[in-house]
């Protein structure tokens, strides 16, 4: 694989040069062309998105669309769809697009067709979710599962967590979910504190299942259920008694099955994927079990059909159509040509409240990387940081800063023209004031307000310069018809495959994840001087050392 240095191509020096020569200027850019929004807003699956708000005219779009074409995206595209090892430095092939290829398409990689495959495991997960829908899986004293707890971390929890909560009104009235997956003790202690273990079922969903978090967690759930049955006499005190409600309260979720055996959990109750799946790419594997349960096999294969919809889009629109192709690409811009550090992302949707959670996870654990695929330093600034939180409330904490503050921070915003919840507050639609917000930021950043403007409204002249808004912030606007499963699968691939784009340019491999191993293995010899060995204590450095003393100075 060759990769190439996208500093050296000719679009990153036409790309430098327009940049020096471009002021931005959405006003004017709008005010001299009328048909700005409908050239530069763009269509995928069920959503709208306008691109027109950015910092780009014509020929800075050609630039960068001829930078992705330089540095070979659809060659690289290719090979993922394909199922080349593209993740070499796990020298793995990246196949989440294969988990949603519907029944009867055909993928061989190296020698197996993998699309029967997974379809094999996602009836294996049908059969599950109904069965807990219906009742017929009952806890062991008989009574249906009423909580369905899913024990994981990172994209063993974050994705599953996530999309749950985006898609509440699907789910079934006899059944909720929760999500362990910090091994702070509160977290397990605070989700289980008011469950009846008797109606309780657990997915213990870990790709390695060797995760520390999760199989801490997971024990401790297990100790948690069988305690509770035996001393409430749901259970006789016995070794059998205690295996049999294993198997009623735990099935797991992983590409090791053998390790889910040797925790106790039968194989019958467990399902598989590949380590063709990143963990952050892992969402509509498996891992997806308890959304399965939470909203049904029909919703589920919808939200699996919305991203296969973009995948499709992805591989055939020409770049200047395809949507994560340019929300890639509008990244680069902002990222290496503005020196952009952060991303916001911000729904108007409070069902999506998890959203910039779970992109974080997917964004920067893909493209946090300063080496490229084959070892070498990164040639130019790469990642973003990623954040946000539900319009309107970023808007009474944070967006000050985004406005007027001194940072460029391109922002995507995300609302549905409907909501699950239609509301009057007198005559007034809430849901409409809800999307009149989203407008006026959207169009405040790219507008902002002039001194002129400002003064026109009588303000005291020591006063202005504190009033006026430049403008020129980027955003773009992504709307959709309902937060339907759908929709949010669509929105999982759009990002997905701009990070995908991303890390393409920048030459890196967007698929391993090196950067949480140092602090996994410095946890581990860290452990025992925090208890009680003072020889491991006096390993320690000065500032390691001063604050474990601090602590074992203050526990109980
Ligand atoms: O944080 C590192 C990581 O490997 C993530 O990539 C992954 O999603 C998470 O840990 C959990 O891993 P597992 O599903 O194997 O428990």
């Amino acid at each position: 694989m060759t990769i190439v240095d996208p500093t050296t191509t000719t679009a990153w020096a036409t790309l430098t040069g327009l940049k020096t020569a471009y002021t931005p200027d959405l006003r004017s850019a709008f005010a001299n062309d009328p048909n700005r929004a409908a050239t530069l807003t763009r269509t995928v699956g069920d959503l709208f998105v306008d691109l027109s708000k950015n910092l780009i005219d014509e020929h800075i779009l050609a630039a960068l669309v001829d930078l992705a074409t330089e540095c070979d995206v659809a060659g690289r595209r290719e090979a993922m769809f394909r199922g080349d090892r593209i993740n070499v430095t796990e020298n793995r092939s990246v196949l989440h697009t294969a988990l949603r290829r519907p029944k009867g398409d055909s993928l061989v990689v190296d020698g197996t067709d993998v699309v029967p495959e997974v379809h094999e495991v996602l009836e294996k997960i049908y059969a599950f979710a109904d069965q807990v829908r219906d009742g017929q899986w009952t806890g062991v004293t008989g009574k249906r599962i009423h909580t369905v707890v899913n024990v994981g971390i990172g994209g063993s929890d974050l994705g599953p967590v996530m999309v749950y909560e985006a898609l509440k009104p699907y789910v079934h009235d006899q059944i909720r979910c929760r999500f362990i997956s910090n091994i702070d003790p509160t977290d397990l202690a605070e989700k289980v504190a008011d469950l009846d273990p008797e109606t309780t079922l657990f997915i213990i969903a870990s790709k390695t299942f060797t995760t520390l978090e999760t199989l801490t967690n997971a024990r401790m759930a297990r100790a948690w259920l069988l305690d509770a049955l035996v001393a409430t006499g749901a259970i006789e005190d016995t070794e059998e008694a205690r295996t049999g409600a294993v198997a009623k309260h735990f099935v797991a979720v992983s590409t090791a099955l053998d390790k889910v055996a040797e925790f106790g959990i039968d194989p019958a109750n467990a399902f598989g994927f590949w380590d063709w799946v990143g963990g952050r790419y892992s969402v509509d594997s498996a891992v997806g079990t308890v959304l399965a349960v939470a909203i049904g096999k029909e919703n589920f294969a919808g939200f699996l059909g919305g991203f296969h919809t973009v995948d499709e889009h992805f591989v055939g629109a020409p770049f200047e159509q395809n949507v994560p192709v340019l929300m890639g690409l509008l990244n680069i811009w902002y990222v290496d040509f503005f020196g952009a550090e952060s991303h916001a992302v911000l729904p108007y949707a409070q069902y999506l409240h998890r959203f910039a959670a779970y992109l974080q996870q997917l964004t920067m654990e893909s493209n946090g990387k300063g080496v490229r695929a084959d070892g070498s330093p990164v040639t130019c600034a790469t990642g973003e940081i990623f954040w946000g939180e539900p319009g309107t409330n970023g808007q009474h904490a944070f967006y000050q800063l985004i406005h007027q503050g001194t940072r460029l921070i391109p922002c995507d915003f995300i609302a549905m023209a409907n909501t699950a919840h239609p509301a009057k507050d007198g005559d007034q639609d809430v849901h409409e004031l809800f999307l009149a917000n989203f407008l006026a930021q959207t169009k405040a950043l790219a507008f902002g307000k002039t001194e002129a403007e400002v003064r026109a409204e009588g303000v005291a002249e020591e006063l202005v310069s504190a009033k006026v808004f430049k403008g020129n912030r980027p955003s773009t606007s992504i709307i959709g018809p309902a937060l339907t499963p759908a929709v949010v699968g669509q929105l999982i691939a759009l990002y997905e495959h701009s990070t995908f784009v991303q890390g393409v340019i920048w030459g890196i491999d967007s698929f391993d994840q090196w950067g949480v191993e140092l602090g996994k293995q410095l946890a581990m010899q860290i452990a025992p001087a925090i208890s009680k060995d003072d020889a491991a204590l006096a390993d320690q450095d000065s500032s390691t050392r001063g604050l474990i003393e601090y602590y074992r100075a203050q526990r109980h």
